[in-house]
């Protein structure tokens, strides 16, 4: 079983939408995936009402989803870490204790533009329009995961 983790802020918008995304286009059976937040203010909280309504434009369910907290423990637990952003990106390479931790910490939208260290951009404060163009970026994204998985 490989797993992997999704890593957003507030873990309410952007990586509820790449957990729903990747597990859809993985077989279950072999990849497990999560996600969680870097800060505390939505913990045990749905997804924002903008993600699930673009998921479920897309046929995905992520209304089982529930915001946690990211734990140091989650380096033990999962192979490949995705940042959605370069500011959560440093704030998990500085949480990782050894050279093995922080190997597994991927910027996600280096996979569709390597070497770009481009961010998905945070559409909290933004219109379902954000959402939408964050589900597009996650979707090529999570493409390009899936296959690399299989
Ligand atoms: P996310 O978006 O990191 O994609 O879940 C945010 C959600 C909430 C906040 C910031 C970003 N917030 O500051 O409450």
């Amino acid at each position: 079983m490989t797993k992997v983790l999704m890593v957003c802020l507030g873990n309410i918008c952007r990586s509820p939408l790449a957990e729903g995304i990747l597990q859809f286009k993985v077989d279950a059976s072999k990849v497990q995936v999560d996600s969680a937040g870097m800060q505390g203010y939505h913990v045990g909280e749905l997804p924002d009402k903008r993600s699930i309504k673009v998921a479920g434009e897309n046929l995905i369910d992520i209304t089982d989803q529930r915001a946690r907290l990211f734990q140091v423990s989650d380096f033990d637990t999962y192979d490949f870490i995705y940042a959605m952003d370069t500011s959560v990106y440093k704030n998990l390479i500085e949480k990782a204790s050894s050279e093995k931790e922080k190997t597994k910490v991927k910027l996600i939208l280096n996979e569709v533009f390597p070497d770009e260290n481009m961010d998905v951009p945070d559409p909290y404060h933004s219109s379902l329009f954000a959402f939408r163009n964050v589900y597009t970026m996650l979707d090529e994204a999570c493409d390009i995961i899936s296959k690399d998985l299989e």
